[in-house]
């Protein structure tokens, strides 16, 4: 988790690494790592920010458009699906179009901010 985490937030930021936190808080743990010779290159986490939302997603941006973002997200809707969840919800989407492609997500009208509403800023 340590690795993980301090590469999230030199990569992201430190609002991603509350929300990795929370998804490795439960078992089984709600998040997939991708690595590449002993480095961390990706993640994707669910059921951190709430219940049946995937997210938040990342991968290394020297290692992108290289299929691990495909890859990531497809295990973790697969880890859900065998969780039981017959649906996910991508939580604050950033490229929508890297979902509508790979997974074939569709927009929720109204769905902006959503849970994500009045957020504290990043901690200076
Ligand atoms: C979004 C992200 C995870 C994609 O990871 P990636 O490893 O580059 O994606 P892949 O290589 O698996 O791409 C899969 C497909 O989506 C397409 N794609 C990738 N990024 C895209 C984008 N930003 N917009 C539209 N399409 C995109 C690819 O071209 C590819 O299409 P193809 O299968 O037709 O060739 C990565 O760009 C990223 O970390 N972005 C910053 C963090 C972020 O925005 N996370 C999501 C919000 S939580």
């Amino acid at each position: 988790m340590h690795a993980v985490e301090e590469w999230i937030a030199r990569t992201f930021s430190t609002r991603w690494v509350s929300e990795f936190q929370v998804a490795m808080a439960h078992q089984p743990c709600g998040c997939v790592i991708a690595t590449h010779e002993k480095k961390v290159i990706g993640f994707a986490c669910f059921d951190a920010t709430a219940r049946g939302f995937i997210g938040p997603m990342g991968v290394d941006p020297e290692q992108r458009l290289g299929g691990v973002g495909k890859a990531l997200l497809i295990t973790a809707l697969e880890q859900m699906r065998a969780m039981g969840y017959g649906y996910a919800i991508i939580g604050g989407t950033g490229p929508q179009d890297f979902y509508a492609r790979t997974v074939g997500a569709t927009v929720i009208d109204g769905s902006d901010p959503g849970i994500y509403a009045d957020i504290l800023p990043e901690p200076r």
